[in-house]
């Protein structure tokens, strides 16, 4: 995917990795409309990276619709669409409310299938990608993180799904799979990142790992690399895996 002079459309773009991926994209030569439901922190990215603006609040039903169709507005055409938006929630299952366990369905799993399906009939036409910033919650599960991880991993399934539908069209999909990293987000579900093992990543390094997966049509990229392994682990030895990972969390 070219990405000189493409117009990308990347959610989550006020603060963390969708930031830095806003940044990567526009010094690769993108024309970049950042998303984001924060107005005053989406302004201040935009006004240091020249990107445009657009402020939405994906928890909505038809949310992810509109926007696109608020991006097709502005641009006519996007042929790239970062999925980034996320939202977490830790604690006990049974702790958690009706109304949190719904925000986060619908921020990481509904508005990005809204997203592309309004986005893709046009990337159809003219070539395009799609990249979704999933989690290694999502291909592992993690206690205490049921709904959080049962939406990241919808959204992978969802991806790789599209990956097989749209083998040999001019889309390309990738999913990024990041480990931890440090961002807002441990603070905003409610429980700060308190292991010292492993350390949390800066977000501009999931950055540069999603604006290359889209450069090079890559189907998937965990972020750091090695997370590929407990992954290969459980799908090789279930068993050995889940002892570990009850010994080690
Ligand atoms: N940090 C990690 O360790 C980690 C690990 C694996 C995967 N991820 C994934 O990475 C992605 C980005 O997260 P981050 O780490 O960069 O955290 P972050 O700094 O908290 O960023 C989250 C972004 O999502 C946006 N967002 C949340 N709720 C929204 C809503 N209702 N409508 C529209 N936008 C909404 C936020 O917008 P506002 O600020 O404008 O509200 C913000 O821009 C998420 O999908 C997350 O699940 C993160």
């Amino acid at each position: 995917m070219r990405l000189t002079g493409a117009v990308a459309l990347v959610t989550g773009a006020s603060s963390g990795i969708g930031a830095a991926v806003v940044r990567r994209l526009v010094e690769a030569g993108s024309h970049v409309v950042a998303a984001g439901r924060d107005a005053d922190r989406l302004a201040r990215v935009a006004a240091q990276t020249g990107a445009t603006a657009l402020v939405s609040d994906l928890s909505r039903p038809g949310a992810g619709r509109e926007l696109a169709e608020c991006a097709l507005a502005r641009h006519a055409r996007v042929d790239v669409l970062v999925n980034n938006a996320g939202v977490g929630w830790a604690g006990p299952f049974v702790g958690m409310a009706d109304a949190l366990t719904d925000e986060l369905l619908a921020v990481n799993l509904r508005a990005p299938i809204e997203l592309t399906r309004a986005l893709l009939p046009g990337m159809c036409h003219r070539g395009g990608h799609v990249a979704f910033v999933g989690s290694i919650a999502g291909r592992l599960g993690v206690g205490n993180e049921s709904v959080y991880s049962a939406s990241k991993a919808g959204l992978d399934a969802f991806a790789q799904s599209l990956r097989l539908e749209l083998a040999g069209r001019r889309v390309g999909v990738s999913t990024v799979v990041p480990g931890v990293v440090d961002t807002e987000f441990f603070t905003r579900r409610g429980q700060p990142y308190r292991r010292r093992r492993p350390r949390p990543l800066a977000p501009d390094r999931v950055a540069d790992a999603l604006v290359d997966a889209i450069a090079r049509d890559r189907a998937e990229v965990y972020v750091p690399g090695w997370l590929r392994l407990p992954v290969a682990v459980r799908g090789l030895l279930p068993g050995m895996y889940r002892r570990m990972a009850n010994r080690f969390g």
